[in-house]
């Protein structure tokens, strides 16, 4: 059984290429600039170790992890436009780089590069790899659109929240997942109890992120700081405010709600740390890494297999970036 540092490293032999071609270079360049960034290639390392736990890594899980890693990449880029990005990895986004509509364009070009690599992989199994692929693909979307949403209510619900970050963030860690334990060839409970772990984990991942969009360290965390504050984003660290502020700082975040001070950021992150929202954050990871032990835990492989699973979760709901 191999750590997230050694399979992130095959990935890479596997992966660190051009994957475009050099012309027209105004719409591939800015997707191998992306691509350069890196990030950390969770996903594909899900879907190597969704293999792993069962059987030995197969050729086809480098493929499906390149396609899960070239989709989420079109995602971000998309994402970094819906959610006006200046930063990400640590560099300007695709879209501040070289313009909105060329960023458009080319994460279109980037997703049909992923479903290209999926066709790569054997018959066997890609039916029941494209079935998933495509429902998570469509789930995103749908939690993408209802993030977008709630930007302008003012009455979201912390089931709402959690509604919307497993369609737009956790589907696609548990997919992921899922993947390679059918090119694993694990029975469909297996899977199933796998995707639920991701499921779970993806959660946590989420609650964690937007976290460090509020409270990462500008130096570590590669993308704007109090982004989702700007964007009125209703995140859960919003939510637990709204409810738990005294009466004049319940007004005050309000009042922040439908105006844009040029100290926006840091009055609001100011009765977020009143409201205690790095307990609150604790509290919600840990549920959520509970339950996912849990689903772990039920899969019928020995528990020895199972540990890289186990400090990769860890890893994502403590990272810093
Ligand atoms: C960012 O994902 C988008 C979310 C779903 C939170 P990652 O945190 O995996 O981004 P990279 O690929 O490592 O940059
Ligand atoms: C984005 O969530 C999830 C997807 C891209 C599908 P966020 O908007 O919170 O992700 P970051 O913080 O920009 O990476
Ligand atoms: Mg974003
Ligand atoms: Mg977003
Ligand atoms: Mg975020």
């Amino acid at each position: 059984m191999q750590s997230f540092e050694l399979l992130s490293q095959k990935f890479a032999i596997y992966f660190d290429k051009r994957h475009f071609p050099a012309e027209p270079a105004s719409l591939y360049d800015p997707n191998e600039y992306f691509l350069k960034l890196g990030g950390k290639r969770v996903r594909p390392v899900l879907c190597l170790m969704g293999n792993e736990l069962f059987d030995e890594i197969k050729e086809d899980a480098l493929h499906v992890g390149t396609a899960i890693e070239l989709f989420h990449n079109f995602t971000l880029i998309h994402d970094d436009i819906m959610d006006k990005a200046p930063l990400r990895r640590g560099m300007e986004t695709v879209h501040t780089k070289y313009g909105e509509n060329t960023a458009l364009l080319a994460g279109d070009v980037m997703l049909v590069t992923a479903y290209e690599e999926l066709n790569k992989i054997n018959i066997e199994h890609l039916q029941s790899i494209l079935l998933l692929f495509n429902r998570t693909a469509k789930e995103v979307c749908e939690g993408q659109q209802m993030d977008m949403d709630f930007e302008k209510m003012d009455n979201v619900s912390l089931d709402a929240y959690l509604k919307m970050i497993e369609l737009k963030t956790s589907v696609a860690l548990a997919a992921s997942l899922q993947t390679g334990a059918i090119l694993g060839g694990a029975g469909e409970r297996n899977q199933h109890l796998l995707y639920d772990f991701g499921r779970k984990l993806g959660i946590a991942f989420q609650v964690q992120d937007d976290y460090l969009d509020a409270f990462g360290d500008p130096q570590k965390f590669g993308k704007q700081v109090g982004g989702d504050i700007l964007a009125n984003k209703k995140t859960f660290l919003l939510l637990h405010a709204l409810e738990t502020a005294t009466a004049s700082q319940q007004k005050e975040l309000k009042n922040l709600l439908i105006t844009t001070p040029s100290d926006k950021i840091e009055k609001v992150q100011q009765i977020f740390h009143d409201c205690k929202v790095d307990e609150w954050a604790l509290e919600l990871k840990n549920k959520y890494l509970d339950e996912a032990f849990t689903h772990l835990e039920d899969i019928a492989v020995l528990s020895k297999r199972k540990e890289p699973l186990k400090e990769l979760a860890h890893f994502l709901v403590k990272r810093e970036h």
